[in-house]
C-alpha cells in the first residue's frame, strides 16, 4: 500500500489564505503580487519564515528556491521576528561617518536588546539599514518605515513613548 502523504499545515489563517490568493490575481505580472503576499506575511508574522515561504510558493505556483530568494534578497523581509516598532538606523557611509556606530550603542542600551532581537514583550526591536535616503540627516533613524530624522541619544530617548 503506498502512505498517503499527510496534508500540509498552512501556517496562515484562512482569510490570510485568501489575502494571499488575492494577490496571484492583482497584477498581470506574478512577481508584482508575490512581493506584495510577502510583506502581507512580513506584517502578520513579522518576518517570513521558510514555512510561511513554502505555502507562498505553493498559492503562487512557484519553486520554494524562486521565493526564498526574493525573501532574502530583499532586506524588508527578516528571516528573525521583528518588534512591533521595527526601528532602523542606517549604516550607509554618510551614516557612518556621522556616528551611526554610536547611535547602534545606543539603540541596544535603551532598548535592551541587541541588533536583531525583539524585546521580550515584541515591541520593540532595532537594526542597521542601508541608505535610507536621508543622507542630510545623517545617522538617519526611522521606526515601521517613517523617517525620524537625526539617531541622537534624545530621539532614541524618545522611542519607548511611540506609539505604534
Ligand atoms: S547613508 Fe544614511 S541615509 Fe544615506
Amino acid at each position: 500500500m503506498t502512505p498517503t502523504k499527510a496534508p500540509v499545515q498552512s501556517p496562515f489563517s484562512a482569510e490570510q489564505e485568501k489575502t494571499l490568493l488575492a494577490w496571484t490575481k492583482e497584477y498581470p505580472y506574478t512577481n508584482l503580487g508575490l512581493i506584495e503576499a510577502l510583506r502581507s506575511v512580513q506584517d502578520w508574522h513579522r518576518q517570513v519564515e521558510p514555512a510561511a515561504a513554502a505555502r507562498v510558493a505553493e498559492i503562487f505556483g512557484l519553486p520554494f528556491n524562486h521565493v526564498w530568494g526574493v525573501v532574502t534578497f530583499f532586506p524588508t523581509f527578516t528571516q528573525w521576528r521583528t518588534g512591533a516598532q521595527r526601528v532602523g538606523v542606517c549604516h550607509g557611509l554618510s551614516c557612518f561617518l556621522a556616528g551611526s556606530n554610536k547611535a547602534e550603542k545606543c539603540l541596544e542600551k535603551t532598548l535592551g536588546v541587541p541588533k536583531k532581537r525583539a524585546t521580550a514583550d515584541g515591541k520593540f526591536s532595532w537594526e542597521a539599514m542601508e541608505c535610507l535616503g536621508a543622507c542630510e540627516q545623517a545617522p538617519a533613524l526611522q521606526v515601521n518605515e517613517r523617517l525620524i530624522g537625526k539617531a541622537t541619544e534624545e530621539s532614541i530617548s524618545q522611542l519607548k513613548d511611540m506609539k505604534r
